[in-house]
């Protein structure tokens, strides 16, 4: 049987998905002026660019992508093409909301439009590329990176792992629980 190499990444979804659904049920709460807790998307920011890029997406990029190029997937015009494509248009709405939502907590009004549209814009974006990874690309990876070169794969996921600090997952996981209170 051959070692798994999606399980992890398909779990950290889920977490990418619940801070998804804060920023669906947020959003159209700021846009009509009901919901003006600024700091929610400041810590949304915090989470994206730390948890689902800095560490989910650096472990798709760096190590289960490449594998896949090194496969036989072509660099360009490609399922994994596609997929950084993405990674950067989720940063520069992330960017938007950030700037966006430091203007709104720095006393400056009228930001409420641009931080829900970007932050729906995010969410939408996310919520497709994560299904297309769950649904299509992992199993795809499973059926065609071979055994012998799985223990790297598995490696260059804990070596990720080990870049961050002891309680990373749990902090974000606390951040996300924190919010779903709220
Ligand atoms: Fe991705
Ligand atoms: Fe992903």
């Amino acid at each position: 049987m051959k070692r798994d190499i999606t399980t992890a990444l398909v779990n950290e979804h889920r977490l990418i998905l619940r801070m998804i659904s804060l920023l669906e049920r947020n959003a159209p709460r700021t846009e009509d002026g009901s919901y003006t807790n600024w700091q929610f998307y400041l810590d949304g920011v915090d989470f994206i660019r730390n948890f689902a890029d800095r560490f989910h997406h650096a472990k798709e990029e760096d190590v289960l992508f490449e594998a896949l190029v090194n496969n036989g997937m072509p660099r360009e015009n490609s399922p994994v093409a596609a997929m950084l494509m993405e990674h950067d248009q989720g940063r520069v709405f992330v960017k938007a909301m950030e700037t966006a939502a430091l203007e709104a907590r720095d006393g400056q009004t009228g930001r409420e439009q641009i931080i829900a549209a970007n932050a729906l814009a995010y969410a939408a974006l996310l919520r497709e590329h994560i299904s297309k990874e769950d649904e299509i690309l992992y199993p795809l990876a499973e059926r065609v990176i071979p055994e012998t070169i799985r223990e790297g794969i598995i490696a260059g996921y804990a070596a990720a792992e080990a870049r961050t600090e002891a309680d990373f997952t749990s902090h974000y996981e606390a951040v996300v629980a924190g919010y779903e209170q709220e």
